[in-house]
């Protein structure tokens, strides 16, 4: 190509970005850092329209692990019992489609903006009964029951919540004896790996968009510790290149 076309390209390219970055660039960046209301709003918005979508694929392979986990934990339950189950942290549903038949469903979750895209998921699932959405951080959860659930679901809480260990002790209050608990989330990788230091250097922009998500975090030590009278916990590692940053996962399933 001629060299004065391609200076031309890179002058408008470079001109493009430019007006992009400071058009749309740096009034999202200031509204993020300034406002918890558009942080919160902007997260929900790109995790329900781009992030789960695009990953939906590679991540259903994890999901329905951790979901094999819990039926094979609940080995012969009665059917004819509903099952019930509180999932926090529910986003916007991506969970649903593996909810065992016959199960009453709590969701929570502490960002409101989630529950547009929650409400068109759960008629898409008509398998399960909603009895009601709580809006709510998991660290507190008034007007929870004690002893009151089966099942309760965390998947890609852990990372993202401010206080796991007050979040493992709300599980267990509100979980009946003999309860389960069911755990998905992804890790930092192990200490002195390289992927580590790259996670680390990610943070800032991704806990930014992701609303308080972080890489390197991992709860294993935290759920362990809770007091739950058993706990078996698996660590997982994606095998897709286009997850380096998430490629640490754990899962589980934890018994009051
Ligand atoms: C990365 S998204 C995961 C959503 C969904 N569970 C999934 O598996 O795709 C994290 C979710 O946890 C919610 N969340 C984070 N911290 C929370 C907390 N302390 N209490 C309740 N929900 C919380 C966020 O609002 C968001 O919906």
């Amino acid at each position: 190509m001629d060299t004065s076309i391609l200076s031309l390209l890179y002058i408008f390219i470079g001109f493009s970005w430019w007006v992009v970055a400071l058009t749309f660039g740096l009034p999202i960046t200031v509204l993020l850092l300034l406002s918890k209301n558009f942080r919160s709003a902007f997260f929900s918005w790109v995790y329900a329209n781009v992030a789960e979508p695009l990953q939906r694929t590679k991540v259903c392979i994890i999901r329905k692990k951790a979901f094999q986990i819990l039926k094979d934990s609940l080995g012969d339950r009665n059917s004819l019992v509903p099952l019930e189950i509180l999932e926090i942290g529910v986003g916007q549903g991506p969970n649903l489609q593996f909810y065992p038949k016959n199960c009453n469903l709590t969701a929570l979750d502490k960002n409101k903006f989630f529950e547009k895209d929650f409400l068109r998921n759960r008629k898409k699932n008509p398998h399960v009964s909603y009895k009601k959405i709580v809006i709510q951080p998991a660290e507190c959860m008034r007007g929870v029951d004690d002893n009151s659930f089966d099942v309760v679901v965390s998947t890609f809480l852990h990372c993202s919540c401010d206080d796991s260990v007050a979040v493992l002790q709300e599980v267990k209050r509100v979980l009946k004896p003999g309860g389960k608990y069911l755990f998905l989330d992804h890790t930092g990788f192990p200490e002195g790996d390289i992927g580590l230091h790259i996670q680390r250097f990610f943070n800032p922009l991704w806990s930014l968009i992701f609303d308080g998500c972080f890489l390197d975090r991992n709860p294993s030590k935290e759920i362990k510790d809770a007091g739950f009278s058993d706990v078996q916990l698996q660590k997982y590692i994606s095998p897709s290149f286009r997850r380096y940053l998430l490629r640490h996962q754990i899962l589980g399933i934890a018994t009051k």
